[in-house]
């Protein structure tokens, strides 16, 4: 190749060069005008918003469902349930009621690490809420009944001093009770009919429509943004792998410690801490509990079967440390307090039965 031909190439080749640039410079141009521009139409609101948002496509999905709107009960049954539930005939030296434990104005508990029953007896546990109850699977911190009827039966001696058959002739003896009996049941005052009434006004202790509830019937805005962290963190750190389903826990039995010694750490063990050990006398089942409902957890403290954590941050700090077996990023158990703010659901509505 002639060196004159070499250098019309090279020319050539150069202005293709400089076409080629600016086309490119002319594409990073217009690409940071559309940036400015979508900024301009998309300011940004807070830091948190650069965070993925959680997207639900149906509750299904979700490894929590809501608890049902309303439940179909024999309203005269719930009723008289309701008036047993306060009655303090029900116990031995009549100073305790089922409410004086189950306070309904506290989220169905007393907030106190240890109850007085008849005769000033002391629980050896703390006392669960008995909100929701229905929905979970067993009941008592260690499981030992299977169905709210058994558990209730059960009462009659631990906590209210009693047998079912010695309160039968004191509600005898009044007349409102006697018809009521009448006319729900053909028999009258009987133990099972006592039982089965207190029993279906327990099963009406719902509390529907938490906030995330509603968040997961579709309404998006019904959680702000650190709430909405808050259930990420819930499912991504795995407390969700024990606490799920429609109560957020009820439906498993898991040790208490899966991952460290808690018992040894907090020292001064009881029989109680044995948990479903004391049911089935089976190694494999010292120190497993069923996974407590967290529904309206944010109003019953003290938390656990001992009742030792006195805030929902200690308690989900103890969880982490015992059950997934790594501290927790305390911005994270912040948030993950806030998201179980959440599960607080409306009241219960005596008037609507
Ligand atoms: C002295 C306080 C006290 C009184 C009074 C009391 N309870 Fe309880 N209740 C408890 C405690 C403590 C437990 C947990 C027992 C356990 O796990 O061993 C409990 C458990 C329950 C549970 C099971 C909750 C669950 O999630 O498994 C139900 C239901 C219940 N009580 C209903 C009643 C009814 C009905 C009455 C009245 C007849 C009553 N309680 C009276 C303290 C009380
Ligand atoms: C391996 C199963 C498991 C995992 C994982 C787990 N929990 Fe628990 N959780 C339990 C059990 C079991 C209890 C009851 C312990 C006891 O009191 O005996 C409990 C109790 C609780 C309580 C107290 C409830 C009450 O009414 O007293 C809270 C709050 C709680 N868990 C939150 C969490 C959070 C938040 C996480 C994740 C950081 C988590 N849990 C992870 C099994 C688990």
């Amino acid at each position: 190749m002639r060196l004159d031909s070499l250098d019309r190439l090279l020319q050539i080749i150069r202005v293709r060069r400089s076409r080629r640039w600016i086309t490119v410079l002319g594409l990073i141009g217009t690409a940071i005008l559309i940036a400015l521009f979508w900024q301009r139409l998309h300011p940004a609101q807070s830091p948190l918003s650069a965070l993925p948002e959680i997207t639900i496509s149906r509750s299904q999905n979700e490894p929590i469902q809501p608890i049902p709107l309303q439940v179909t009960l024999n309203a005269n049954k719930v009723q008289l349930g309701a008036k047993l539930f306060g009655d303090t005939l029900l116990s031995m030296d009549r100073q305790v009621s089922c409410l004086s434990c189950h306070r309904l104005d506290q989220g169905g508990v007393d907030r106190q690490a240890r109850s007085r029953g008849a005769n000033r007896v002391q629980t050896k546990v703390n006392t669960p809420t008995v909100l929701n109850v229905a929905y979970n699977f067993r009941f008592s911190w260690n499981g030992k009944f299977e169905t709210l009827e058994a558990q209730i039966e059960g009462l009659a001696q631990t906590v209210m001093g009693n047998s079912w058959e010695q309160v039968i002739p004191r509600l005898q003896q009044v007349p409102e009770y006697v018809q009521q009996f009448k006319a729900i049941y053909s028999d009258g005052i009987t133990v099972p009919n006592v039982i089965d009434a207190i029993a279906d006004y327990e099963r009406s202790l719902i509390t529907p429509n938490s906030r995330f509830d509603q968040f997961l019937r579709g309404n998006y805005t019904a959680l702000t943004v650190e709430e909405k962290e808050g259930y990420r963190w819930f499912k991504s750190y795995g407390c969700v792998g024990c606490h799920q389903g429609m109560n957020v826990g009820g439906n498993l039995f898991q040790k208490f410690g899966m991952l460290g010694n808690y018992f040894a750490d907090r020292g001064n063990l009881t029989r109680a801490d044995y948990g479903r050990y004391n049911v089935t006398g089976s190694e494999n089942d010292r120190y497993v509990f069923r996974v407590p409902s967290l529904r309206n957890v944010a109003i019953t403290p003290p938390y656990f079967h001992d009742g030792s954590a006195q805030t929902l941050e200690q308690a989900i700090n103890t969880m982490a440390q015992y059950q997934l077996g790594r501290p927790l990023d305390q911005e994270h158990a912040r948030r993950i307090a806030q998201f179980l703010n959440t599960l607080t659901g409306e009241g219960v509505d005596h008037e609507s039965f």
